[in-house]
Protein backbone atom coordinates (compact mmCIF):
# COMPACT_ATOMS: atom_id res chain seq x y z
CA UNK A 1 0.00 0.00 0.00
CA UNK A 2 1.07 3.53 -0.67
CA UNK A 3 1.76 5.08 2.39
CA UNK A 4 3.08 8.49 1.15
CA UNK A 5 0.49 10.26 3.09
CA UNK A 6 2.49 9.40 6.08
CA UNK A 7 5.36 11.62 5.01
CA UNK A 8 6.23 14.66 7.94
CA UNK A 9 2.77 13.63 9.71
CA UNK A 10 2.82 13.26 13.63
CA UNK A 11 1.54 10.29 14.95
CA UNK A 12 1.35 9.63 18.88
CA UNK A 13 1.91 5.92 19.74
CA UNK A 14 0.29 4.45 22.85
CA UNK A 15 1.51 1.19 24.22
CA UNK A 16 -0.45 -1.04 26.28
CA UNK A 17 1.11 -3.29 28.75
CA UNK A 18 1.34 -6.93 26.97
CA UNK A 19 3.41 -9.19 25.95
CA UNK A 20 2.47 -7.98 22.14
CA UNK A 21 4.59 -4.30 23.74
CA UNK A 22 7.69 -5.30 21.44
CA UNK A 23 5.92 -5.32 18.08
CA UNK A 24 5.24 -1.38 18.60
CA UNK A 25 8.99 -0.98 18.30
CA UNK A 26 8.66 -2.48 15.03
CA UNK A 27 5.69 -0.76 14.30
CA UNK A 28 7.57 3.04 15.10
CA UNK A 29 10.16 1.59 12.55
CA UNK A 30 7.29 0.87 10.27
CA UNK A 31 5.92 4.69 10.65
CA UNK A 32 9.01 6.25 10.32
CA UNK A 33 10.36 4.80 7.03
CA UNK A 34 7.09 6.30 5.51
CA UNK A 35 9.03 9.88 6.68
CA UNK A 36 6.32 9.88 9.66
CA UNK A 37 7.49 11.60 13.22
CA UNK A 38 6.64 8.97 16.28
CA UNK A 39 6.47 10.43 19.84
CA UNK A 40 5.40 7.06 22.58
CA UNK A 41 3.17 7.19 25.59
CA UNK A 42 3.17 3.54 28.01
CA UNK A 43 1.30 2.66 30.62
CA UNK A 44 3.31 1.90 33.76
CA UNK A 45 2.96 -1.89 32.91
CA UNK A 46 4.05 -1.57 29.23
CA UNK A 47 7.18 0.50 30.20
CA UNK A 48 7.56 -3.64 32.70
CA UNK A 49 7.70 -5.35 29.39
CA UNK A 50 9.73 -3.11 27.01
CA UNK A 51 12.11 -0.56 28.40
CA UNK A 52 11.40 2.83 27.46
CA UNK A 53 14.54 3.55 26.88
CA UNK A 54 13.66 1.12 23.89
CA UNK A 55 11.13 3.66 22.60
CA UNK A 56 13.31 6.65 23.14
CA UNK A 57 16.22 5.62 21.34
CA UNK A 58 13.66 4.57 18.27
CA UNK A 59 11.75 7.90 17.95
CA UNK A 60 14.10 10.57 18.78
CA UNK A 61 11.73 12.13 21.51
CA UNK A 62 11.38 11.13 25.22
CA UNK A 63 8.78 8.82 26.34
CA UNK A 64 5.68 9.75 28.55
CA UNK A 65 5.53 7.10 30.95
CA UNK A 66 4.36 8.67 34.46
CA UNK A 67 1.48 11.58 34.73
CA UNK A 68 3.16 12.54 37.98
CA UNK A 69 6.41 12.70 37.04
CA UNK A 70 7.19 16.71 37.05
CA UNK A 71 10.00 16.80 34.73
CA UNK A 72 7.69 14.61 32.11
CA UNK A 73 5.18 17.28 32.30
CA UNK A 74 7.04 20.19 32.04
CA UNK A 75 8.66 18.90 29.30
CA UNK A 76 6.12 17.58 27.31
CA UNK A 77 3.04 16.92 29.10
CA UNK A 78 -0.03 14.84 28.36
CA UNK A 79 -1.85 17.60 27.55
CA UNK A 80 0.93 18.74 24.66
CA UNK A 81 1.28 15.62 23.48
CA UNK A 82 -2.29 15.25 22.65
CA UNK A 83 -2.37 18.61 20.94
CA UNK A 84 0.94 17.22 18.84
CA UNK A 85 -0.29 14.45 17.50
CA UNK A 86 -1.90 14.13 14.09
CA UNK A 87 -3.48 10.42 14.75
CA UNK A 88 -3.21 8.42 17.85
CA UNK A 89 -2.26 4.32 17.52
CA UNK A 90 -2.92 2.20 20.66
CA UNK A 91 -0.95 -0.77 20.12
CA UNK A 92 -1.19 -3.10 21.81
CA UNK A 93 -4.81 -1.91 23.14
CA UNK A 94 -5.12 -4.29 25.74
CA UNK A 95 -8.42 -5.36 27.75
CA UNK A 96 -7.46 -2.96 30.14
CA UNK A 97 -6.79 -0.37 28.26
CA UNK A 98 -9.83 -0.45 25.93
CA UNK A 99 -12.18 -0.36 29.24
CA UNK A 100 -10.53 2.41 30.89
CA UNK A 101 -10.63 4.38 27.23
CA UNK A 102 -14.78 3.41 27.43
CA UNK A 103 -15.03 4.69 31.13
CA UNK A 104 -12.86 8.01 30.24
CA UNK A 105 -10.15 7.00 32.83
CA UNK A 106 -6.83 9.31 32.90
CA UNK A 107 -5.19 7.37 35.52
CA UNK A 108 -1.91 6.78 34.12
CA UNK A 109 -0.02 9.08 31.24
CA UNK A 110 -1.55 7.27 28.18
CA UNK A 111 -4.80 7.02 29.59
CA UNK A 112 -4.81 10.28 30.42
CA UNK A 113 -3.63 11.41 27.23
CA UNK A 114 -5.94 9.70 25.26
CA UNK A 115 -8.52 11.37 27.23
CA UNK A 116 -7.09 14.93 26.08
CA UNK A 117 -6.80 14.13 22.51
CA UNK A 118 -9.25 15.39 20.24
CA UNK A 119 -8.75 13.52 16.89
CA UNK A 120 -9.37 9.77 15.47
CA UNK A 121 -7.65 7.17 17.33
CA UNK A 122 -6.75 3.44 15.77
CA UNK A 123 -7.05 0.69 18.04
CA UNK A 124 -5.04 -2.39 17.20
CA UNK A 125 -6.36 -4.95 20.28
CA UNK A 126 -4.03 -7.78 21.58
CA UNK A 127 -4.69 -9.71 24.41
CA UNK A 128 -5.41 -13.49 25.44
CA UNK A 129 -8.48 -15.24 23.17
CA UNK A 130 -10.70 -15.42 26.53
CA UNK A 131 -10.30 -11.92 27.54
CA UNK A 132 -11.03 -10.61 24.31
CA UNK A 133 -13.75 -12.92 24.23
CA UNK A 134 -15.39 -11.63 27.97
CA UNK A 135 -18.59 -9.66 27.60
CA UNK A 136 -16.80 -6.96 29.41
CA UNK A 137 -14.47 -6.66 26.55
CA UNK A 138 -16.86 -7.43 23.95
CA UNK A 139 -19.27 -4.79 25.66
CA UNK A 140 -16.48 -2.20 25.62
CA UNK A 141 -16.03 -3.11 21.88
CA UNK A 142 -19.17 -2.49 20.96
CA UNK A 143 -19.28 1.33 22.65
CA UNK A 144 -16.36 2.51 20.84
CA UNK A 145 -17.02 0.51 17.54
CA UNK A 146 -20.09 3.33 17.82
CA UNK A 147 -18.21 6.00 18.45
CA UNK A 148 -16.19 7.46 14.95
CA UNK A 149 -13.31 8.78 16.06
CA UNK A 150 -12.27 4.92 17.08
CA UNK A 151 -11.20 2.72 14.88
CA UNK A 152 -10.13 -0.78 15.07
CA UNK A 153 -6.74 -2.58 13.31
CA UNK A 154 -7.33 -6.24 14.28
CA UNK A 155 -6.43 -8.47 16.45
CA UNK A 156 -5.57 -11.41 13.75
CA UNK A 157 -6.08 -14.84 15.01
CA UNK A 158 -3.36 -17.38 15.42
CA UNK A 159 -1.16 -18.71 18.33
CA UNK A 160 -1.05 -16.58 21.10
CA UNK A 161 1.70 -16.02 23.61
CA UNK A 162 -0.03 -18.05 26.14
CA UNK A 163 -0.57 -20.81 24.12
CA UNK A 164 -3.11 -20.34 23.46
CA UNK A 165 -4.52 -20.64 19.28
CA UNK A 166 -7.62 -18.02 18.65
CA UNK A 167 -8.00 -14.11 18.46
CA UNK A 168 -6.54 -11.54 19.65
CA UNK A 169 -3.18 -11.52 18.11
CA UNK A 170 -1.38 -7.71 17.57
CA UNK A 171 -1.79 -7.17 14.11
CA UNK A 172 1.73 -6.97 11.87
CA UNK A 173 3.19 -3.27 12.14
CA UNK A 174 2.94 -3.35 8.71
CA UNK A 175 -0.60 -4.14 8.60
CA UNK A 176 -0.96 -1.09 11.62
CA UNK A 177 0.60 0.95 9.33
CA UNK A 178 -1.18 0.40 6.54
CA UNK A 179 -4.36 1.38 8.47
CA UNK A 180 -2.83 4.40 10.01
CA UNK A 181 -1.93 5.57 6.35
CA UNK A 182 -5.31 4.72 5.05
CA UNK A 183 -6.85 6.84 8.07
CA UNK A 184 -5.00 10.03 7.50
CA UNK A 185 -5.70 9.54 3.67
CA UNK A 186 -9.26 10.06 4.68
CA UNK A 187 -11.18 12.97 4.74
CA UNK A 188 -13.22 15.68 2.56
CA UNK A 189 -10.41 16.89 0.28
CA UNK A 190 -8.80 13.56 0.15
CA UNK A 191 -6.74 13.35 -3.53
CA UNK A 192 -7.06 17.61 -3.44
CA UNK A 193 -4.11 19.72 -4.31
CA UNK A 194 -4.26 22.65 -2.73
CA UNK A 195 -1.29 25.26 -3.40
CA UNK A 196 -0.86 28.30 -0.66
CA UNK A 197 1.45 31.48 -1.53
CA UNK A 198 2.24 32.62 2.42
CA UNK A 199 4.44 35.39 3.71
CA UNK A 200 5.92 38.46 2.94
CA UNK A 201 8.54 39.31 -0.11
CA UNK A 202 11.56 40.33 -0.29
CA UNK A 203 12.55 42.87 -2.79
CA UNK A 204 16.14 43.87 -2.31
CA UNK A 205 18.31 47.09 -3.50
CA UNK A 206 21.66 45.55 -2.32
CA UNK A 207 22.86 43.04 -0.36
CA UNK A 208 21.76 44.00 2.86
CA UNK A 209 18.30 46.08 2.30
CA UNK A 210 15.19 45.27 1.08
CA UNK A 211 11.22 46.26 1.22
CA UNK A 212 9.00 44.03 2.85
CA UNK A 213 5.94 43.93 5.13
CA UNK A 214 5.19 42.39 8.73
CA UNK A 215 3.46 39.31 7.44
CA UNK A 216 4.05 36.38 8.79
CA UNK A 217 2.34 33.94 7.18
CA UNK A 218 0.06 32.71 9.91
CA UNK A 219 -2.72 32.73 8.07
CA UNK A 220 -1.71 31.24 4.90
CA UNK A 221 -0.05 28.26 7.28
CA UNK A 222 -3.46 27.60 9.45
CA UNK A 223 -4.84 27.61 5.49
CA UNK A 224 -2.53 24.76 4.78
CA UNK A 225 -2.37 22.61 7.67
CA UNK A 226 -6.14 22.84 7.77
CA UNK A 227 -6.20 21.46 4.27
CA UNK A 228 -3.82 19.01 5.49
CA UNK A 229 -6.13 17.73 8.23
CA UNK A 230 -8.80 17.56 5.43
CA UNK A 231 -6.56 14.90 3.43
CA UNK A 232 -5.57 17.25 0.81
CA UNK A 233 -1.62 17.29 -0.70
CA UNK A 234 -0.45 21.01 0.29
CA UNK A 235 2.31 23.15 -1.32
CA UNK A 236 3.02 26.08 0.64
CA UNK A 237 4.81 28.86 -1.44
CA UNK A 238 6.47 30.73 1.39
CA UNK A 239 8.12 34.12 1.07
CA UNK A 240 11.01 34.24 4.38
CA UNK A 241 9.06 34.08 7.92
CA UNK A 242 11.66 32.45 9.87
CA UNK A 243 11.16 28.80 11.20
CA UNK A 244 7.89 27.32 10.81
CA UNK A 245 6.48 23.87 11.52
CA UNK A 246 6.69 22.53 8.13
CA UNK A 247 5.11 18.69 9.43
CA UNK A 248 2.68 17.68 6.62
CA UNK A 249 3.38 20.30 4.16
CA UNK A 250 5.50 20.64 1.04
CA UNK A 251 7.13 24.45 1.58
CA UNK A 252 9.04 25.85 -1.46
CA UNK A 253 11.02 28.83 -0.14
CA UNK A 254 11.28 31.92 -2.25
CA UNK A 255 12.37 35.47 -1.29
CA UNK A 256 10.78 37.94 -4.00
CA UNK A 257 7.88 38.79 -6.02
CA UNK A 258 9.60 37.36 -8.87
CA UNK A 259 10.54 34.12 -7.39
CA UNK A 260 6.55 33.36 -5.60
CA UNK A 261 5.08 34.12 -9.22
CA UNK A 262 7.86 31.61 -10.72
CA UNK A 263 7.00 28.84 -8.41
CA UNK A 264 3.43 29.21 -8.74
CA UNK A 265 2.27 29.32 -12.39
CA UNK A 266 4.14 26.15 -13.16
CA UNK A 267 2.25 24.41 -10.14
CA UNK A 268 -0.78 25.52 -11.67
CA UNK A 269 -1.33 22.70 -14.07
CA UNK A 270 -1.13 20.09 -11.06
CA UNK A 271 -3.65 22.47 -8.57
CA UNK A 272 -7.12 21.94 -7.73
CA UNK A 273 -6.91 24.96 -5.47
CA UNK A 274 -4.88 27.90 -5.00
CA UNK A 275 -5.55 30.11 -2.32
CA UNK A 276 -3.13 33.07 -2.13
CA UNK A 277 -2.70 34.86 1.08
CA UNK A 278 1.01 36.12 0.77
CA UNK A 279 1.48 39.63 1.15
CA UNK A 280 3.94 40.07 -2.26
CA UNK A 281 5.47 43.39 -2.34
CA UNK A 282 3.46 45.10 -4.92
CA UNK A 283 7.36 47.10 -5.50
CA UNK A 284 10.65 46.12 -6.45
CA UNK A 285 13.60 49.08 -6.44
CA UNK A 286 14.16 49.56 -10.14
CA UNK A 287 18.23 48.33 -9.76
CA UNK A 288 19.27 46.05 -7.66
CA UNK A 289 23.18 46.50 -6.84
CA UNK A 290 25.28 43.52 -5.95
CA UNK A 291 27.49 45.61 -3.36
CA UNK A 292 26.12 47.43 -0.48
CA UNK A 293 25.36 51.23 -0.92
CA UNK A 294 27.63 53.15 0.60
CA UNK A 295 26.05 56.32 2.24
CA UNK A 296 28.22 59.02 0.87
CA UNK A 297 27.79 57.59 -2.50
CA UNK A 298 23.76 57.69 -2.38
CA UNK A 299 24.19 61.02 -0.77
CA UNK A 300 21.58 62.49 2.19
CA UNK A 301 18.21 62.20 0.52
CA UNK A 302 18.80 59.18 -2.45
CA UNK A 303 15.90 58.99 -4.40
CA UNK A 304 14.51 54.97 -4.66
CA UNK A 305 13.15 54.48 -8.00
CA UNK A 306 10.41 51.46 -8.19
CA UNK A 307 8.83 48.77 -10.66
CA UNK A 308 5.94 47.08 -9.87
CA UNK A 309 6.51 43.57 -9.02
CA UNK A 310 4.21 40.79 -10.81
CA UNK A 311 0.87 40.41 -9.50
CA UNK A 312 0.97 36.43 -8.61
CA UNK A 313 -2.13 36.00 -7.95
CA UNK A 314 -3.59 37.97 -11.32
CA UNK A 315 -1.54 36.03 -13.10
CA UNK A 316 -2.35 32.88 -11.78
CA UNK A 317 -5.95 33.55 -12.42
CA UNK A 318 -5.61 34.57 -16.01
CA UNK A 319 -3.50 31.30 -16.86
CA UNK A 320 -6.21 29.19 -15.92
CA UNK A 321 -9.13 31.22 -17.19
CA UNK A 322 -11.50 29.39 -19.80
CA UNK A 323 -9.79 26.30 -19.31
CA UNK A 324 -12.08 23.37 -18.56
CA UNK A 325 -10.20 21.72 -15.40
CA UNK A 326 -9.41 24.34 -13.78
CA UNK A 327 -8.34 25.23 -10.46
CA UNK A 328 -10.28 27.19 -7.88
CA UNK A 329 -9.04 30.58 -7.27
CA UNK A 330 -9.06 32.34 -3.90
CA UNK A 331 -7.66 35.37 -2.87
CA UNK A 332 -6.76 38.02 0.29
CA UNK A 333 -7.88 41.55 0.32
CA UNK A 334 -5.66 43.14 2.83
CA UNK A 335 -7.69 46.65 3.00
CA UNK A 336 -7.77 49.80 5.29
CA UNK A 337 -11.25 51.02 4.13
CA UNK A 338 -14.16 50.12 2.31
CA UNK A 339 -13.04 46.86 3.08
CA UNK A 340 -16.13 44.80 1.39
CA UNK A 341 -16.30 46.98 -1.46
CA UNK A 342 -12.98 47.20 -2.18
CA UNK A 343 -12.31 43.25 -1.90
CA UNK A 344 -15.40 42.96 -4.35
CA UNK A 345 -13.60 45.23 -6.78
CA UNK A 346 -10.36 43.07 -6.43
CA UNK A 347 -12.58 39.60 -6.72
CA UNK A 348 -13.67 41.01 -9.88
CA UNK A 349 -10.54 42.54 -11.79
CA UNK A 350 -8.39 39.67 -10.34
CA UNK A 351 -10.98 37.03 -12.07
CA UNK A 352 -11.01 35.24 -8.79
CA UNK A 353 -13.59 32.92 -7.50
CA UNK A 354 -13.46 33.94 -3.84
CA UNK A 355 -12.31 36.84 -2.29
CA UNK A 356 -11.37 37.54 1.61
CA UNK A 357 -11.08 40.47 2.53
CA UNK A 358 -9.44 41.39 5.67
CA UNK A 359 -9.14 44.70 7.51
CA UNK A 360 -5.89 45.11 8.79
CA UNK A 361 -6.23 48.05 10.77
CA UNK A 362 -8.29 46.21 13.81
CA UNK A 363 -5.69 44.85 16.42
CA UNK A 364 -7.77 41.74 16.78
CA UNK A 365 -6.99 40.82 12.54
CA UNK A 366 -4.48 40.89 9.88
CA UNK A 367 -0.53 40.92 10.92
CA UNK A 368 1.15 38.67 12.99
CA UNK A 369 -1.98 38.16 15.04
CA UNK A 370 -3.37 34.66 16.26
CA UNK A 371 -6.90 35.42 15.77
CA UNK A 372 -8.63 37.05 12.74
CA UNK A 373 -11.91 38.62 11.11
CA UNK A 374 -12.54 38.09 7.38
CA UNK A 375 -15.35 38.58 5.24
CA UNK A 376 -15.35 35.32 2.09
CA UNK A 377 -16.86 37.66 -0.38
CA UNK A 378 -18.26 35.03 -3.84
CA UNK A 379 -18.90 36.33 -7.83
CA UNK A 380 -22.22 36.56 -6.97
CA UNK A 381 -22.10 38.74 -4.24
CA UNK A 382 -22.81 36.36 -1.26
CA UNK A 383 -21.06 37.30 1.91
CA UNK A 384 -19.96 35.15 4.77
CA UNK A 385 -18.50 36.92 7.67
CA UNK A 386 -15.72 34.36 9.82
CA UNK A 387 -14.09 35.30 13.17
CA UNK A 388 -12.19 33.62 15.74
CA UNK A 389 -8.50 32.13 15.50
CA UNK A 390 -6.63 31.62 12.33
CA UNK A 391 -7.51 28.23 12.42
CA UNK A 392 -11.00 28.78 12.93
CA UNK A 393 -10.83 30.88 10.02
CA UNK A 394 -8.76 28.83 7.94
CA UNK A 395 -11.43 25.67 8.86
CA UNK A 396 -14.26 27.95 8.27
CA UNK A 397 -12.94 28.84 5.08
CA UNK A 398 -12.63 25.36 3.50
CA UNK A 399 -15.80 25.00 4.68
CA UNK A 400 -16.80 27.46 2.10
CA UNK A 401 -14.34 26.42 -0.47
CA UNK A 402 -15.57 22.72 -0.26
CA UNK A 403 -19.29 23.89 -0.59
CA UNK A 404 -18.37 25.51 -3.63
CA UNK A 405 -16.32 22.50 -5.55
CA UNK A 406 -19.73 20.66 -4.90
CA UNK A 407 -21.84 23.37 -6.42
CA UNK A 408 -19.41 23.63 -9.31
CA UNK A 409 -19.62 19.68 -9.46
CA UNK A 410 -23.08 19.43 -9.06
CA UNK A 411 -23.76 22.07 -12.03
CA UNK A 412 -21.24 20.12 -14.21
CA UNK A 413 -22.96 17.03 -13.84
N1 LIG B 1 -1.13 39.43 -4.68
C1 LIG B 1 -0.23 38.75 -5.46
N2 LIG B 1 0.82 39.41 -6.05
C2 LIG B 1 0.98 40.74 -5.87
C3 LIG B 1 0.06 41.45 -5.06
C4 LIG B 1 -0.98 40.77 -4.49
O1 LIG B 1 -0.35 37.51 -5.63
N3 LIG B 1 2.00 41.36 -6.43
C5 LIG B 1 -2.28 38.72 -4.11
C6 LIG B 1 -2.26 38.58 -2.61
O2 LIG B 1 -1.67 37.35 -2.22
C7 LIG B 1 -3.75 38.59 -2.27
C8 LIG B 1 -4.35 39.48 -3.34
O3 LIG B 1 -3.41 39.46 -4.40
O4 LIG B 1 -4.33 37.33 -2.40
C9 LIG B 1 -4.64 40.88 -2.95
O5 LIG B 1 -3.55 41.48 -2.35
P1 LIG B 1 -3.64 42.97 -1.76
O6 LIG B 1 -2.31 43.38 -1.27
O7 LIG B 1 -4.82 43.11 -0.86
O8 LIG B 1 -4.05 43.78 -3.03
P2 LIG B 1 -3.26 44.36 -4.23
O9 LIG B 1 -3.62 43.55 -5.41
O10 LIG B 1 -1.82 44.49 -3.92
O11 LIG B 1 -3.96 45.79 -4.37
P3 LIG B 1 -3.85 47.11 -3.44
O12 LIG B 1 -2.48 47.07 -2.82
O13 LIG B 1 -4.04 48.19 -4.42
O14 LIG B 1 -4.95 47.02 -2.44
Amino acid sequence: MDRSVLQGRRIGLGVGGGIAAYKAAELVRALQRSGAQVRVAMTPAAAEFVGPLTFQALSGHPVLTNILDRSQEAAFGHIDFARWSELFVVAPATADLLARIVAGMGNDALAATLLAYRGTVLLAPAMNTAMWEHEATQRNLAVLAKDARYRFVGPGSGLLACGEVGSGRLSEPEQIADAAAELLGEGPLAGTRVLVTAGPTREFLDPVRFLSNPSTGKMGLAIARAARARGAQVTVVLGPVGAVDRAGLEIVDVVSAEDMRDAVLPRLEHTDVLVATAAVSDWRPAHRVDQKVKKDEAGADAPLALLRTPDVLALAAERVRGLARRPLVVGFAAETENVVENATAKLLRKGLDLIVANDVTRTDAGFGTDTNTVVIVDRAGGRLELAGTKDEVASGLWDRIQALRGAAAAAIS
